[in-house]
């Protein structure tokens, strides 16, 4: 199993990937398997990895930019992550997501939030902030991890292409 950046070669499992693994989850909706196709095409896309299994697509995550309060340097969100449904439980997620912080870690981040369940992402060092906000209110599935300094307070605001239309 092999973690490396995506290629253009790579787009169209990635996105078959990430539409499957979302239709086995109640939150998941259609729009979750494009949202890394528009990070891309915004030039919003900080980072896109793939997990490869003998030639496979089994899974991958990206990164781009937030801004939270009025600060827009040096955070990032993690998300989408996805892992094939039917390699789910392997630890591949896990793998992946560690990969990826440490890469984000390496290009200088100052830290990392994402919206997610803290039952699976407090594995990682993500905590739930009080300090941040959606929408003006907190919320118990707003997280955050910081590299470096204190972690920024108020509004997150997430690219638009996690919104959908
Ligand atoms: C979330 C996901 C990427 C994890 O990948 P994975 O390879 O199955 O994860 P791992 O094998 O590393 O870890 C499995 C653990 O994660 C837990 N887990 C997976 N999804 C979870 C979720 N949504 N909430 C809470 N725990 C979750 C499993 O219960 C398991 O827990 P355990 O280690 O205590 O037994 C994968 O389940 C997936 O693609 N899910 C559908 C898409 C999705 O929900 N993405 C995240 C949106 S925030």
């Amino acid at each position: 199993m092999k973690i490396r950046e995506e290629v253009p070669a790579d787009f169209a499992a990635m996105d078959r990937v990430c539409a499957a693994a979302f239709a086995t989850v109640p939150y998941g909706s259609p729009h979750d398997s494009k949202i890394t196709g528009l990070l891309r095409d915004a030039g919003a896309l900080t980072l896109s990895l793939v997990v490869e299994d003998a030639g496979e697509i089994q899974g991958h995550v990206s990164f781009s930019p937030v801004i939270i309060g009025n600060r827009s340097e040096g955070w990032y969100c993690l998300g989408p992550v996805a892992v094939a449904p039917e390699s789910h439980g392997k630890g591949i997620g896990s793998q992946l997501i560690r990969d990826g912080l440490a890469r984000l870690k390496d290009l200088g981040a100052l830290g990392c939030v994402l919206l997610g369940n803290p039952a699976y992402y407090a594995r990682f060092g993500f905590e739930v902030q009080n300090g941040l906000l959606m929408d003006g209110e907190t919320s118990p599935y707003l997280q955050a991890l910081n590299f470096q300094g204190e972690i920024p307070e108020g509004e997150v605001t997430f690219h638009p292409a996690f919104f959908e239309g």
